[in-house]
């Protein structure tokens, strides 16, 4: 019997290799785990309402969607793109809505670069980023102070687009920028020409990928532990560090392993690997190349006709790319499906609520910074629009 342990007859068996599950039919072999691939299968059947109720909108209203975004979803978009693409589009958006179909830091971005008669909406609240949770105000304001205890350390505060507006505003007060993973070495270059040291929030491997690129040691970077003092840090590793790396991870792009990318390169000989900033600095380095969402489109789009890439990034552009691109093979790097679970949230029935109510006038799920993290945010993302 081996390792079977059985319960009852009619019980289940622990430890049992589990019998071959069913994948959903849409979903190509070899990307989904079993239920997950349930959950990718397209449900377009308020597309006719969706259509409707956006043409009855007309020019009122501006649909952006993020490339992880569901297809069901980001086939109503005016513009899609990654974090910095959208945030262009909302500074030069027409139409009175900007409905952002993304997470909440990237609406509450939307709002602070909207113009004057414009409102953001977000059609489910719930819709947040686990890694922007991981940098609190409080905290970071607790870092801040225990810093300036050991004197003037000449740090240029650098956020993560992915990070709360309260975040932003704390770094444009600092004379810090907001960056994204498409310009984060461009941000990080224009800070060190000022300033000895980055406080980089909230993520911390892409803070490392981008540093280690740009040349600065990994012996030059530090982690800050938001729960210890000082970071977990004595002084004198803070006084020699060039680059403090606050521990914030993305839930999604820290799963993939360097194990995973040996495994496709077994599999799949002359693949190439390309992995998102976020992942963890060890798939960066055995990755081929490394790029933000919009970088990894451009890279494959460029490479030539029949290349295979292995995908370090979220489900949803992984599969779009491997459905549209069909001069090239593109599949995820992990064999288990990489869901947003948070972008997840906008649904079709959440768009078309949003748009239904708003066709009649009503603005739900309005995302509304106050005035005074308004203005300090929207001065770390101009810094930061203004290095394009
Ligand atoms: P991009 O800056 O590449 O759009 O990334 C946004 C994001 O949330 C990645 O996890
Ligand atoms: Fe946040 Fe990661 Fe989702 Fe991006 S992929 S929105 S960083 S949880």
């Amino acid at each position: 019997m081996g390792n079977l342990v059985s319960i009852s007859d009619s019980s289940i068996l622990i430890g049992a290799d589990q019998p071959p599950t069913v994948r959903a039919p849409e979903i190509e072999a070899g990307v989904g785990c079993d239920f997950d691939s349930y959950l990718l299968v397209p449900d377009n059947a308020l597309d006719d309402r969706i259509a409707a109720a956006k043409a009855r909108l007309g020019q009122d209203v501006v649909i952006l969607g993020h490339h992880y975004q569901r297809d069901e979803v980001v086939k109503f978009a005016d513009f899609r793109g990654d974090s910095l693409k959208l945030s262009f589009q909302a500074s030069q958006a027409e139409g009175r809505y900007i409905v952002f179909c993304g997470v909440h830091f990237m609406a509450e971005s939307a709002d602070i670069l909207r113009r004057e008669h414009q409102t953001v909406v977000l059609p489910d609240l719930n819709a947040g980023c686990s890694m922007a949770d991981m940098a609190d105000i409080g905290q970071v304001e607790a870092c801040w102070r225990e810093l300036s205890s050991l004197g003037n350390l000449n740090i240029t505060p650098v956020t993560y687009m992915n990070s709360t507006a309260a975040i932003k505003a704390f770094t444009g007060e600092h004379g810090g920028a907001v960056c994204t993973s498409s310009n984060a070495a461009a941000v990080m270059k224009w800070a060190f020409e000022s300033r000895e040291k980055v406080l980089f929030l909230p993520d911390e491997h892409l803070g490392r990928n981008t540093a280690y690129r740009m040349g600065i040691p990994l012996e030059q970077m530090i982690v800050w532990d938001p729960y210890q003092e000082f970071g977990g840090n004595t002084p004198e590793a803070i006084r020699n560090a060039r680059v403090i790396l606050w521990k914030g991870y993305c839930s999604v792009h820290q799963r993939f392993t360097p194990q995973q990318v040996e495994r496709v390169r077994r599999q799949h000989p002359g693949i190439r690997v390309i992995a998102h900033p976020e992942c963890r600095f060890e798939v960066a380095q055995a990755a081929d190349a490394i790029g933000s969402t919009e970088g990894i489109i451009k890279a494959i789009e460029a490479s030539p006709v029949g290349t295979e890439w292995a995908v370090g990034t979220e489900i949803h552009l992984v599969n779009r790319l491997g459905k549209e691109l069909k001069n090239h093979k593109v599949i995820s790097l992990d064999p288990s499906v990489c869901v947003c679970t948070t972008m997840f949230r906008i649904t079709p029935q959440h768009l078309l609520w949003a748009l239904e109510n708003l066709g009649e006038g009503n603005v739900v799920n309005r995302i509304s910074v106050d005035e005074r993290t308004r203005h300090y945010a929207r001065v770390a993302l101009d810094r930061m629009l203004s290095l394009r």
